[in-house]
């Protein structure tokens, strides 16, 4: 039996210099997708809250959300390595909320590891979850949890003294036995420092060519919202058009009567059977 992709895998690519993929899935079919395309790790970001949920932020994600979508992607995936982000509020008030919150998210939600905001100040938390035997991901730099705190989604890092932080808060975040760091919204050579610095692989978005590996939203590759397209993203599809386009044309077959025709449609008897068969 095939099995997913460990946290052993994921740390001998970093040694052997090989860039890892991760993408994010917040549902089966999108699951399925992304694992036969050979992803490494699948991250249920709490991102959902912008792009499932249509909210501006990630703050109203909660832990039942999260969960709920993970039990989801975990049926999907066969192969890669399934991340559960640690939403707002789940992991900040103390450490035994944090591991309590951790410990659903793998028991409920199936996930293989779990991934939290923040440097110097997680790592508490962070040990506390690793010691327990979850495997976790740091994140730092643009972390969209502090949008107030940061004065909006920026860019950090740009000044000496910030770039000196985030190196602070990554080797923290390593320290606390952390496997694996995502490193967003900084500039490229804040994230080149960081990852020549750390043993552990970083996985970056908008921080440049030069971590162990990237990650990008699912919608974003997709394009599934034309209208967003920070610097950040690449499309390497436009879903938006080719959706539209065949939900109007559905919708057209609809009202004029060419569908459903006769191909679609199920004469008496051979009827039920035929039915009980389609999905
Ligand atoms: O929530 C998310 O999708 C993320 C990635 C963008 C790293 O945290």
């Amino acid at each position: 039996m095939a099995r997913n992709i460990s946290v052993l895998d994921l740390r001998k690519k970093k040694a052997d210099n090989e860039r890892i993929v991760m993408v994010t899935a917040y549902d089966y079919t999108m699951a399925r997708l992304v694992d036969r395309a050979g992803v490494d790790m699948v991250l249920v970001g709490d991102s959902l809250g912008m792009v499932v949920q249509g909210h501006d932020d990630t703050l109203p994600v909660d832990l039942e959300h999260m969960v709920y979508h993970c039990r989801c992607v975990a049926r999907g995936l066969s192969r890669a390595h399934l991340v559960a982000d640690m939403p707002f509020m789940s992991y900040q008030i103390d450490e035994a909320t944090a591991l309590a919150s951790a410990g659903r998210l793998v028991k409920e939600g199936r996930a293989h590891s779990v991934k939290l905001e923040g440097g110097e100040r997680s790592a508490p938390a962070i040990a506390r979850i690793v010691e327990a035997g979850i495997p976790v991901v740091g994140h730092i730099g643009l972390t969209p949890q502090s949008v107030h705190a940061m004065g909006g989604f920026r860019i950090q890092g740009r000044s000496e003294d910030d770039a000196t932080r985030l190196v602070r808060d990554a080797i923290a975040v390593q320290d606390a036995g952390a496997f694996s760091l995502v490193l967003e919204g900084m500039p490229s050579d804040v994230a080149a420092e960081i990852t020549a610095r750390l043993d552990i692989p970083t996985i970056g978005i908008g921080a440049g060519p030069d971590c162990s590996g990237q990650v990008l939203v699912c919608n974003d590759i997709l394009g599934m919202d034309l209208s967003f397209s920070p610097k950040f993203v690449k499309r390497y599809a436009k879903i938006e058009e080719t959706a539209v386009a065949a939900f109007e044309t559905f919708a057209t077959e609809v009202r004029d009567g060419h569908f459903p025709g006769p191909e679609h449609s199920f004469n008496r008897h051979r009827g039920p059977r035929a039915v009980a068969k389609l999905y």
